[in-house]
């Protein structure tokens, strides 16, 4: 694994993925993407989070490398809404391998696809992870995000028998 430390930052390249990154990019995100922080279906990581992030906006789809080694990426898209003519950029998966973090790379990874949002005309930059994901909250407020706003998830299990209410007799 190569040596980044904050002083040999620049040893660090942030570049667009490609094919032959999906692979590697893939396991990375295996390995940071745990069950313990993204326990919602609705955040499951898998391959065709990042074939189709790189078919819709492969701008936005980056890798940091050092030493020919891809230590993390950032994948992105841009939204707009229907009543607003404002364009924004979601940065939907974001991560580091775990040997590596804090020392730069989620911020390098960042600083480009924020680069490459502004001049793609975004106006507001959105990012979500679990409450519980503290590491990736304190990243994100790093970056300048604030404005937490909570969403509840709930579940409704329909293989399970639905139990009887037993009747009230007069
Ligand atoms: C979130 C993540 C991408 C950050 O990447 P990173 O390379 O470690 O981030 P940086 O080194 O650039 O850190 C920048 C700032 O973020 C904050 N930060 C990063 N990791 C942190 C941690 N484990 N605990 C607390 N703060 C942390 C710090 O404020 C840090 O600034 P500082 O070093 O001056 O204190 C990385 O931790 C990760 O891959 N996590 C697992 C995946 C994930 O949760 N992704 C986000 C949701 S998609």
């Amino acid at each position: 694994m190569p040596e980044i430390s904050p002083a040999g930052k620049d040893t660090l390249r942030i570049r667009e993925m490609t094919i032959d990154d999906f692979p590697v990019v893939f396991h990375i995100g295996e390995e940071v993407f745990t069950a313990e922080s993204f326990q919602s279906l609705y955040r499951t990581w898998d391959e065709y989070e990042i074939t189709t992030l790189f078919n819709s906006d492969n701008e936005l789809c980056l890798v940091a490398e050092a030493g020919g080694k891809i230590l993390g990426f950032a994948l992105g898209t841009t939204v707009t809404k229907h009543n607003s003519p404002w364009k924004y950029g979601y940065l939907v998966w974001v991560g580091v391998r775990r040997n590596i973090q804090q020392v730069g790379v989620g911020s390098r990874l960042f600083k480009e696809i924020k680069h490459r949002m502004k001049v793609q005309g975004v106006r507001m930059m959105i990012i979500d992870t679990s409450a519980d994901n503290q590491p990736a909250i304190h990243f994100f407020q790093k970056q300048g995000f604030g404005d937490i706003q909570e969403h509840v998830y709930m579940s409704l299990n329909l293989s399970r028998k639905a139990t009887k209410k037993p009747v009230k007799r007069p």
